[in-house]
């Protein structure tokens, strides 16, 4: 039987769920697939709040060099620890990464480390949580050229934007989307539209435009409030719409849109994306873009394309 040992980068809401998963689904996959998967090692940045598997906990620098080791997913906070993945690939490690603030910001780096070292560097779940759309604009933007993309790509912006829409202020609407979960550690970057322009320009990249993050353009939900949404005309809503074209406008911005467009029903931490290719015209995709099940989902989608041997398909 194929044995795949995975080492976990963080050990919050993400890959507590992964680890749990895995245990869950070993049997099954060892039967259909033959492959036995298994959490073999964790790097945290606080051990004693992980007492129930010191068995597994290994400092990060342990994790990065351990031969045992084949593939590291990482679902942490922060970015300080980008080089140490960029070494981890240099010892042929595969990587799947959650974190779209560390995607965005080493994009280059990391893109080619992979590619040198012929190991994959995978990030489903950094854009839109469990919904495809990596995969999706990577097998479109092969054969056609992309023209633009338009999306709600914050879940955490779009829920907040629903309790103003409901008469909650910002600060009340904050504190709920913190309760179930969904919102950033540090809330400002959900809500300044960062977190969008990150994962707007992870698509971008996908649909091989040179784009860079600080050319995105950036308004914060803050800029709007209960007033401002209920002030709107009828048949339209406020929504947090991110965009980006191949002549290089990229915006993340309040804008009010209409009744029947795909946008206007984008409710709760949904995400809803729609790529437009010059072949394919317009193409439609919603789901949940937050939550520790949906973010598993596509980090275990990254896992069987590593597990099956996949091609190593960058640029
Ligand atoms: N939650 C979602 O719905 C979702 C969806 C898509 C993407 N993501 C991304 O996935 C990542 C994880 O999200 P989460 O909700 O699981 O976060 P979380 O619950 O806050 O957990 C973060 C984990 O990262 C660990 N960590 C932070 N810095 C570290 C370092 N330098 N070395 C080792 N470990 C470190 C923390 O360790 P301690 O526990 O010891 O403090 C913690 O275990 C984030 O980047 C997030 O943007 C989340």
């Amino acid at each position: 039987m194929k044995r795949i040992n995975v080492g976990l980068l963080g050990y919050g809401n993400v890959n507590r769920n992964v680890h749990e998963l895995i245990k869950h689904y070993a049997g099954r996959w060892g039967k259909i697939y033959g492959v036995q998967i298994e959490v073999v090692a964790v790097s945290v940045k606080h051990w004693d709040l992980h007492l129930d598997i010191v068995e597994l906990l290994v400092p990060l620098e342990t994790l990065i060099a351990c031969k045992n080791v084949h593939v590291i997913i990482e679902a942490a906070t922060g970015t300080e620890y980008a080089s140490h993945l960029l070494s981890a690939m240099r010892n042929g490690k595969h990587i799947i990464a959650a974190n779209k603030q560390l995607v965005a910001l080493h994009y280059d780096e990391l893109i080619e480390t992979a590619t040198e070292n012929r190991v994959h560097f995978l990030y489903e779940a950094a854009v839109g949580a469990g919904i495809p759309i990596i995969e999706l604009v990577r097998v479109l933007s092969r054969h056609q050229r992309i023209l633009n993309i338009r999306a709600i790509l914050n879940g955490t912006s779009n829920y907040i934007i629903g309790k103003l829409e409901q008469g909650h202020d910002l600060s009340e609407a904050i504190e709920e989307a913190k309760q179930i979960g969904i919102a950033e550690k540090d809330e400002w970057y959900d809500i300044s539209g960062q977190d969008a322009a990150c994962k707007l320009f992870i698509l971008a990249r996908e649909c091989k435009w040179t784009l860079e993050l600080n050319q995105i353009e950036l308004e914060g939900i803050d800029e709007i409030n209960h007033e401002i949404i209920s002030s709107k005309d009828t048949g339209k809503r406020y929504k947090q719409v991110c965009w980006a074209d191949n002549a290089g406008l990229a915006f993340v911005k309040n804008q009010s849109v209409l009744y029947g467009d795909f946008l206007y029903g984008i409710n709760h931490e949904e995400n809803g994306i729609v790529i437009t290719g010059e072949l394919s015209g317009p193409i439609k995709i919603t789901g949940s873009g937050a939550g520790k099940q949906s973010t598993a989902s596509a980090i275990l989608q990254n896992l069987f394309a590593i597990v099956e041997g996949g091609e190593i398909f960058y640029k």
